[in-house]
Protein backbone atom coordinates (compact mmCIF):
# COMPACT_ATOMS: atom_id res chain seq x y z
CA UNK A 1 0.00 0.00 0.00
CA UNK A 2 1.47 3.29 -0.71
CA UNK A 3 -0.82 5.45 1.65
CA UNK A 4 0.62 6.09 5.25
CA UNK A 5 -0.40 3.71 8.15
CA UNK A 6 0.00 4.51 11.92
CA UNK A 7 3.43 3.58 11.97
CA UNK A 8 4.51 6.54 9.54
CA UNK A 9 3.53 9.35 11.70
CA UNK A 10 4.60 10.29 15.32
CA UNK A 11 1.71 9.94 17.62
CA UNK A 12 3.18 9.77 20.93
CA UNK A 13 0.50 11.19 23.34
CA UNK A 14 -1.61 12.91 20.54
CA UNK A 15 -4.82 13.14 20.85
CA UNK A 16 -6.13 10.98 17.90
CA UNK A 17 -9.65 10.32 15.76
CA UNK A 18 -10.60 7.06 14.51
CA UNK A 19 -13.00 5.92 11.84
CA UNK A 20 -14.20 2.32 12.67
CA UNK A 21 -16.43 -0.40 10.99
CA UNK A 22 -18.99 -0.39 14.06
CA UNK A 23 -21.74 -1.37 11.73
CA UNK A 24 -22.45 -5.02 13.41
CA UNK A 25 -25.29 -7.19 12.90
CA UNK A 26 -27.99 -6.47 16.30
CA UNK A 27 -30.08 -8.62 17.34
CA UNK A 28 -33.76 -7.19 17.86
CA UNK A 29 -33.07 -6.17 22.11
CA UNK A 30 -30.02 -4.18 21.14
CA UNK A 31 -27.51 -7.48 21.10
CA UNK A 32 -24.69 -7.85 18.92
CA UNK A 33 -24.91 -10.99 17.23
CA UNK A 34 -21.50 -11.12 15.52
CA UNK A 35 -18.57 -9.22 16.91
CA UNK A 36 -16.04 -9.22 14.08
CA UNK A 37 -15.83 -5.80 13.13
CA UNK A 38 -15.28 -5.22 16.75
CA UNK A 39 -12.65 -7.84 17.37
CA UNK A 40 -10.91 -6.33 13.77
CA UNK A 41 -10.51 -2.76 14.78
CA UNK A 42 -8.64 -3.85 18.00
CA UNK A 43 -4.74 -3.80 16.85
CA UNK A 44 -5.02 -0.12 15.41
CA UNK A 45 -6.58 0.74 19.08
CA UNK A 46 -4.01 -1.64 21.11
CA UNK A 47 -1.49 0.20 19.10
CA UNK A 48 -2.39 3.31 20.07
CA UNK A 49 -2.89 2.88 23.63
CA UNK A 50 1.03 1.72 23.40
CA UNK A 51 1.72 4.84 22.10
CA UNK A 52 -0.02 6.60 24.80
CA UNK A 53 -2.62 8.59 22.38
CA UNK A 54 -5.75 10.05 23.88
CA UNK A 55 -8.46 8.19 21.07
CA UNK A 56 -11.39 9.33 19.90
CA UNK A 57 -13.35 6.46 18.26
CA UNK A 58 -16.62 7.41 15.60
CA UNK A 59 -18.36 5.00 13.31
CA UNK A 60 -21.77 4.35 11.82
CA UNK A 61 -24.38 2.12 12.66
CA UNK A 62 -27.54 0.90 10.19
CA UNK A 63 -29.05 4.16 8.11
CA UNK A 64 -30.69 6.10 11.02
CA UNK A 65 -31.44 8.72 8.14
CA UNK A 66 -29.74 11.76 10.24
CA UNK A 67 -31.67 11.66 13.46
CA UNK A 68 -31.15 9.88 16.50
CA UNK A 69 -33.20 6.58 17.08
CA UNK A 70 -32.05 4.72 20.19
CA UNK A 71 -31.70 1.35 17.88
CA UNK A 72 -29.08 2.92 16.41
CA UNK A 73 -26.79 3.92 19.19
CA UNK A 74 -23.54 2.64 19.56
CA UNK A 75 -23.97 2.00 23.22
CA UNK A 76 -23.84 -1.70 22.89
CA UNK A 77 -20.56 -1.27 21.20
CA UNK A 78 -18.89 0.66 24.12
CA UNK A 79 -19.70 -1.58 26.23
CA UNK A 80 -18.82 -4.92 24.09
CA UNK A 81 -14.84 -3.06 23.14
CA UNK A 82 -15.13 -2.22 26.77
CA UNK A 83 -15.22 -5.98 27.24
CA UNK A 84 -13.09 -7.18 24.53
CA UNK A 85 -10.35 -4.68 25.49
CA UNK A 86 -10.88 -5.05 29.14
CA UNK A 87 -10.98 -1.69 29.67
CA UNK A 88 -13.34 1.67 30.38
CA UNK A 89 -14.87 3.02 26.90
CA UNK A 90 -16.86 6.45 27.90
CA UNK A 91 -19.88 7.07 25.61
CA UNK A 92 -20.65 10.41 24.12
CA UNK A 93 -24.48 11.14 24.25
CA UNK A 94 -23.44 12.82 21.06
CA UNK A 95 -21.56 13.46 18.11
CA UNK A 96 -20.79 16.63 17.44
CA UNK A 97 -22.91 18.10 20.40
CA UNK A 98 -21.58 19.77 24.00
CA UNK A 99 -21.54 16.20 25.31
CA UNK A 100 -19.06 15.17 22.75
CA UNK A 101 -16.77 17.77 22.82
CA UNK A 102 -16.47 18.75 27.16
CA UNK A 103 -15.72 14.76 27.16
CA UNK A 104 -13.31 14.50 23.46
CA UNK A 105 -11.85 17.98 25.56
CA UNK A 106 -11.06 16.30 29.13
CA UNK A 107 -10.33 13.24 27.33
CA UNK A 108 -6.47 12.04 28.55
CA UNK A 109 -3.79 9.92 27.25
CA UNK A 110 -4.75 6.34 27.30
CA UNK A 111 -8.16 6.85 27.83
CA UNK A 112 -10.62 5.80 24.82
CA UNK A 113 -14.05 7.90 24.07
CA UNK A 114 -16.78 7.05 21.43
CA UNK A 115 -19.01 9.48 19.80
CA UNK A 116 -22.08 8.41 19.11
CA UNK A 117 -23.03 7.39 15.66
CA UNK A 118 -21.78 9.48 13.22
CA UNK A 119 -25.18 9.09 10.98
CA UNK A 120 -27.75 10.93 13.58
CA UNK A 121 -26.29 13.48 11.68
CA UNK A 122 -27.26 14.11 7.71
CA UNK A 123 -24.36 16.18 7.30
CA UNK A 124 -21.99 12.33 7.57
CA UNK A 125 -23.65 11.16 4.34
CA UNK A 126 -23.79 14.42 2.76
CA UNK A 127 -20.06 14.78 3.44
CA UNK A 128 -20.40 17.88 4.91
CA UNK A 129 -17.22 20.08 5.40
CA UNK A 130 -18.36 22.13 8.47
CA UNK A 131 -19.50 18.53 10.07
CA UNK A 132 -15.98 16.97 9.02
CA UNK A 133 -14.20 20.10 10.44
CA UNK A 134 -15.89 20.01 13.41
CA UNK A 135 -15.23 16.15 13.85
CA UNK A 136 -11.46 17.28 13.21
CA UNK A 137 -11.22 20.04 15.90
CA UNK A 138 -11.80 17.32 18.79
CA UNK A 139 -7.94 15.83 17.37
CA UNK A 140 -4.77 15.57 16.12
CA UNK A 141 -4.49 12.83 13.77
CA UNK A 142 -7.13 11.20 12.35
CA UNK A 143 -6.50 7.37 11.77
CA UNK A 144 -9.08 5.47 9.12
CA UNK A 145 -9.64 1.83 10.19
CA UNK A 146 -13.33 1.71 8.57
CA UNK A 147 -12.15 -0.82 5.85
CA UNK A 148 -15.92 -1.71 5.16
CA UNK A 149 -17.08 1.81 4.60
CA UNK A 150 -14.04 3.24 2.34
CA UNK A 151 -16.33 2.78 -0.36
CA UNK A 152 -18.46 6.09 0.87
CA UNK A 153 -17.32 9.83 0.18
CA UNK A 154 -18.81 10.77 4.06
CA UNK A 155 -17.19 13.03 6.44
CA UNK A 156 -16.27 10.93 8.52
CA UNK A 157 -14.63 8.39 5.92
CA UNK A 158 -13.13 10.65 3.70
CA UNK A 159 -14.15 14.56 4.47
CA UNK A 160 -12.49 14.74 8.04
CA UNK A 161 -9.08 14.12 6.30
CA UNK A 162 -8.69 17.48 4.76
CA UNK A 163 -8.41 19.15 8.06
CA UNK A 164 -6.22 16.49 9.58
CA UNK A 165 -2.90 14.55 8.46
CA UNK A 166 -4.56 11.16 8.04
CA UNK A 167 -3.17 7.72 8.12
CA UNK A 168 -4.74 4.11 7.98
CA UNK A 169 -4.86 1.57 10.63
CA UNK A 170 -3.82 -1.88 10.58
CA UNK A 171 -7.32 -3.11 9.56
CA UNK A 172 -7.47 -1.14 6.20
CA UNK A 173 -3.88 -2.07 5.83
CA UNK A 174 -4.63 -5.84 6.48
CA UNK A 175 -7.77 -6.15 3.83
CA UNK A 176 -5.84 -4.02 1.19
CA UNK A 177 -2.94 -6.72 1.05
CA UNK A 178 -4.70 -9.31 1.06
CA UNK A 179 -7.64 -8.43 -1.60
CA UNK A 180 -5.04 -6.39 -3.35
CA UNK A 181 -2.17 -9.39 -3.64
CA UNK A 182 -5.21 -11.76 -4.69
CA UNK A 183 -6.33 -9.39 -7.53
CA UNK A 184 -2.93 -7.84 -8.93
CA UNK A 185 -0.68 -11.11 -8.78
CA UNK A 186 -2.48 -14.27 -7.77
CA UNK A 187 -1.31 -17.99 -7.87
CA UNK A 188 -3.19 -19.92 -10.42
CA UNK A 189 -5.39 -21.28 -11.04
CA UNK A 190 -7.43 -18.20 -10.03
CA UNK A 191 -11.40 -18.64 -9.57
CA UNK A 192 -13.79 -16.29 -8.00
CA UNK A 193 -17.31 -17.48 -6.61
CA UNK A 194 -19.65 -14.61 -7.26
CA UNK A 195 -23.41 -15.32 -5.87
CA UNK A 196 -26.09 -13.38 -4.79
CA UNK A 197 -29.34 -12.07 -6.03
CA UNK A 198 -28.68 -9.78 -8.52
CA UNK A 199 -26.18 -9.42 -11.42
CA UNK A 200 -26.99 -5.78 -11.45
CA UNK A 201 -25.21 -5.63 -7.81
CA UNK A 202 -22.37 -7.35 -9.41
CA UNK A 203 -21.58 -6.66 -12.98
CA UNK A 204 -18.53 -4.17 -11.94
CA UNK A 205 -17.01 -6.95 -10.42
CA UNK A 206 -17.94 -9.60 -12.53
CA UNK A 207 -16.30 -7.35 -15.61
CA UNK A 208 -13.01 -6.64 -13.83
CA UNK A 209 -12.78 -10.13 -12.47
CA UNK A 210 -13.07 -11.68 -16.25
CA UNK A 211 -9.95 -9.77 -17.18
CA UNK A 212 -8.27 -11.92 -13.92
CA UNK A 213 -9.51 -15.08 -13.15
CA UNK A 214 -8.96 -18.67 -15.23
CA UNK A 215 -12.76 -19.60 -13.87
CA UNK A 216 -15.79 -17.66 -12.85
CA UNK A 217 -18.12 -19.81 -11.03
CA UNK A 218 -22.00 -18.05 -10.80
CA UNK A 219 -24.37 -18.91 -8.01
CA UNK A 220 -27.79 -17.51 -6.12
CA UNK A 221 -30.16 -15.49 -7.52
CA UNK A 222 -28.20 -14.04 -10.35
CA UNK A 223 -27.53 -17.38 -12.27
CA UNK A 224 -31.35 -17.18 -13.34
CA UNK A 225 -30.67 -13.91 -15.61
CA UNK A 226 -28.12 -15.64 -16.92
CA UNK A 227 -30.20 -18.73 -17.72
CA UNK A 228 -32.65 -16.39 -19.13
CA UNK A 229 -30.46 -14.68 -21.30
CA UNK A 230 -30.14 -18.37 -22.72
CA UNK A 231 -33.34 -18.53 -23.27
CA UNK A 232 -34.73 -20.82 -20.47
CA UNK A 233 -37.58 -21.07 -18.86
CA UNK A 234 -37.04 -19.49 -15.10
CA UNK A 235 -40.70 -19.77 -13.76
CA UNK A 236 -40.92 -17.52 -10.49
CA UNK A 237 -37.00 -17.11 -10.19
CA UNK A 238 -35.65 -14.01 -8.98
CA UNK A 239 -34.63 -12.77 -12.55
CA UNK A 240 -33.61 -9.23 -14.02
CA UNK A 241 -35.14 -8.38 -17.53
CA UNK A 242 -33.00 -5.86 -18.32
CA UNK A 243 -30.05 -7.44 -17.90
CA UNK A 244 -30.47 -9.94 -20.33
CA UNK A 245 -27.66 -8.50 -22.96
CA UNK A 246 -25.91 -7.62 -20.48
CA UNK A 247 -25.96 -11.04 -19.08
CA UNK A 248 -25.14 -12.68 -22.60
CA UNK A 249 -21.91 -9.89 -23.47
CA UNK A 250 -20.78 -10.89 -19.94
CA UNK A 251 -20.66 -14.83 -21.26
CA UNK A 252 -19.27 -13.66 -24.43
CA UNK A 253 -16.22 -11.56 -22.75
CA UNK A 254 -15.66 -15.06 -20.84
CA UNK A 255 -15.00 -16.91 -23.81
CA UNK A 256 -13.44 -13.71 -25.46
CA UNK A 257 -11.20 -13.60 -22.39
CA UNK A 258 -10.89 -18.04 -22.65
CA UNK A 259 -12.32 -18.09 -18.73
CA UNK A 260 -14.39 -21.21 -18.14
CA UNK A 261 -17.71 -19.83 -17.03
CA UNK A 262 -19.80 -22.41 -14.45
CA UNK A 263 -22.99 -21.71 -14.42
CA UNK A 264 -25.38 -24.38 -12.24
CA UNK A 265 -26.34 -27.28 -14.40
CA UNK A 266 -29.68 -27.99 -11.64
CA UNK A 267 -31.09 -26.43 -9.46
CA UNK A 268 -33.17 -26.97 -6.17
CA UNK A 269 -36.37 -25.20 -6.51
CA UNK A 270 -39.71 -24.51 -4.32
CA UNK A 271 -42.89 -22.94 -4.29
CA UNK A 272 -41.99 -20.06 -1.42
CA UNK A 273 -38.85 -19.10 -0.05
CA UNK A 274 -39.83 -21.15 3.20
CA UNK A 275 -38.53 -23.62 5.23
CA UNK A 276 -41.92 -25.51 4.85
CA UNK A 277 -41.95 -25.73 1.24
CA UNK A 278 -42.80 -28.31 -1.18
CA UNK A 279 -39.32 -28.55 -2.84
CA UNK A 280 -37.08 -30.90 -5.64
CA UNK A 281 -34.51 -30.65 -8.21
CA UNK A 282 -34.27 -30.15 -11.20
CA UNK A 283 -32.51 -29.24 -14.96
CA UNK A 284 -31.50 -25.87 -15.14
CA UNK A 285 -33.46 -26.40 -18.16
CA UNK A 286 -36.61 -27.33 -16.80
CA UNK A 287 -37.83 -25.15 -14.34
CA UNK A 288 -41.25 -25.46 -14.26
CA UNK A 289 -43.77 -22.21 -14.12
CA UNK A 290 -44.67 -21.60 -10.84
CA UNK A 291 -41.67 -22.63 -8.72
CA UNK A 292 -38.59 -21.01 -8.09
CA UNK A 293 -35.39 -21.46 -7.60
CA UNK A 294 -33.54 -21.27 -4.66
CA UNK A 295 -30.57 -23.49 -4.46
CA UNK A 296 -27.60 -24.94 -6.39
CA UNK A 297 -28.57 -28.30 -6.78
CA UNK A 298 -26.23 -31.70 -5.94
CA UNK A 299 -24.90 -32.00 -9.48
CA UNK A 300 -23.37 -28.38 -9.85
CA UNK A 301 -22.16 -28.68 -6.09
CA UNK A 302 -20.02 -31.91 -7.51
CA UNK A 303 -19.30 -29.63 -10.53
CA UNK A 304 -18.17 -27.10 -8.61
CA UNK A 305 -16.47 -28.58 -6.11
CA UNK A 306 -14.14 -30.60 -8.51
CA UNK A 307 -13.38 -27.50 -10.70
CA UNK A 308 -12.31 -25.82 -6.69
CA UNK A 309 -9.94 -28.87 -5.99
CA UNK A 310 -7.80 -27.03 -8.99
CA UNK A 311 -7.56 -23.62 -7.47
CA UNK A 312 -4.48 -22.17 -6.30
CA UNK A 313 -6.24 -18.95 -5.08
CA UNK A 314 -10.28 -18.46 -4.66
CA UNK A 315 -12.25 -15.60 -4.02
CA UNK A 316 -15.71 -15.54 -2.89
CA UNK A 317 -18.46 -13.51 -2.75
CA UNK A 318 -21.92 -13.85 -2.31
CA UNK A 319 -24.40 -16.81 -1.17
CA UNK A 320 -25.20 -19.29 -3.80
CA UNK A 321 -28.93 -19.66 -2.52
CA UNK A 322 -31.23 -18.93 -0.53
CA UNK A 323 -29.25 -19.85 2.85
CA UNK A 324 -30.81 -18.40 5.44
CA UNK A 325 -33.16 -21.30 4.76
CA UNK A 326 -32.01 -24.83 5.97
CA UNK A 327 -33.28 -26.89 2.79
CA UNK A 328 -31.78 -24.24 0.45
CA UNK A 329 -28.24 -23.77 2.68
CA UNK A 330 -26.52 -27.21 1.34
CA UNK A 331 -24.99 -25.18 -1.92
CA UNK A 332 -23.71 -22.67 -0.01
CA UNK A 333 -22.76 -24.65 2.90
CA UNK A 334 -21.11 -27.54 0.87
CA UNK A 335 -19.11 -24.72 -0.86
CA UNK A 336 -18.00 -23.30 2.26
CA UNK A 337 -16.88 -26.72 3.23
CA UNK A 338 -14.98 -27.47 0.11
CA UNK A 339 -13.13 -24.42 0.40
CA UNK A 340 -12.17 -25.33 3.91
CA UNK A 341 -10.72 -28.97 2.05
CA UNK A 342 -8.92 -27.36 -0.50
CA UNK A 343 -4.86 -26.04 -0.25
CA UNK A 344 -5.08 -22.52 -1.78
CA UNK A 345 -5.85 -19.20 -0.90
CA UNK A 346 -9.47 -18.36 0.14
CA UNK A 347 -10.16 -14.51 0.22
CA UNK A 348 -13.74 -14.26 1.27
CA UNK A 349 -16.24 -11.04 1.42
CA UNK A 350 -19.57 -9.92 1.53
CA UNK A 351 -21.71 -10.53 5.33
CA UNK A 352 -23.57 -13.44 3.95
CA UNK A 353 -20.70 -15.23 3.02
CA UNK A 354 -18.90 -14.88 6.21
CA UNK A 355 -21.99 -15.63 8.17
CA UNK A 356 -22.22 -19.11 5.77
CA UNK A 357 -18.68 -19.99 6.61
CA UNK A 358 -19.35 -19.36 9.95
CA UNK A 359 -22.22 -21.61 9.99
CA UNK A 360 -20.23 -24.21 8.42
CA UNK A 361 -17.33 -23.65 11.59
CA UNK A 362 -14.94 -23.60 8.58
CA UNK A 363 -14.12 -19.86 9.58
CA UNK A 364 -10.94 -20.36 10.60
CA UNK A 365 -9.80 -21.90 7.49
CA UNK A 366 -10.04 -19.21 5.13
CA UNK A 367 -6.99 -17.46 4.70
CA UNK A 368 -9.08 -13.73 4.98
CA UNK A 369 -12.52 -12.97 6.00
CA UNK A 370 -13.08 -9.30 4.49
CA UNK A 371 -14.92 -7.06 7.13
CA UNK A 372 -16.02 -4.87 4.01
CA UNK A 373 -19.41 -6.48 1.72
CA UNK A 374 -19.47 -2.92 -0.61
CA UNK A 375 -16.06 -2.11 0.36
CA UNK A 376 -14.55 -5.38 -1.01
CA UNK A 377 -16.54 -5.34 -3.96
CA UNK A 378 -15.95 -2.30 -5.08
CA UNK A 379 -12.00 -2.90 -4.49
CA UNK A 380 -12.63 -5.98 -6.90
CA UNK A 381 -14.03 -3.98 -8.94
CA UNK A 382 -10.48 -2.23 -9.65
CA UNK A 383 -12.94 1.05 -8.24
CA UNK A 384 -10.87 3.86 -6.33
CA UNK A 385 -12.22 4.38 -2.69
CA UNK A 386 -12.34 7.62 -1.04
CA UNK A 387 -11.89 6.34 2.26
CA UNK A 388 -8.26 5.02 1.19
CA UNK A 389 -7.78 7.88 -1.79
CA UNK A 390 -7.95 10.74 0.79
CA UNK A 391 -5.09 9.28 3.46
CA UNK A 392 -1.65 10.72 3.27
CA UNK A 393 0.99 9.36 0.61
CA UNK A 394 4.07 7.36 1.90
C1 LIG B 1 -21.31 -2.20 5.43
O1 LIG B 1 -21.90 -2.82 6.33
O2 LIG B 1 -21.15 -2.66 4.29
C2 LIG B 1 -20.66 -0.90 5.78
O3 LIG B 1 -20.68 -0.66 7.13
C3 LIG B 1 -21.28 0.24 5.01
O4 LIG B 1 -22.61 0.44 5.37
P1 LIG B 1 -23.59 1.23 4.39
O5 LIG B 1 -23.84 0.31 3.20
O6 LIG B 1 -24.82 1.52 5.17
O7 LIG B 1 -22.87 2.48 3.93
Amino acid sequence: MNKKTVKDIALEGKKVLVRCDFNVPMGETQKITDNARIVAALPTIQYLLEKHCAIILCSHLGRPKGEFKLEYSLEPVAKELSKLLGKEVIMAKDVIGEDAKEKATKLEQGQILLLENVRFHKEETENDKEFAKQLAQMAEIYVNDAFGTTHRAHASTAGVAEFLPAVSGFLIEKELKFLGNAVADPERPFMAILGGAKVSDKIGVIDHLLEKVDTLIIGGGMAYTFFKAQGYEVGNSICELDKLDLARNLMKKAEEKGVKLMLPVDNKIGKEPKEETESKTVKCTEIPKDWEGFDIGEETIKQYKEELKKAKTVVWNGPLGLFEVDQFAKGTNEIARALAEIECITIVGGGDSSAALKKAGVEEKMTHISTGGGASLEFLEGKKLPGIECLLEK
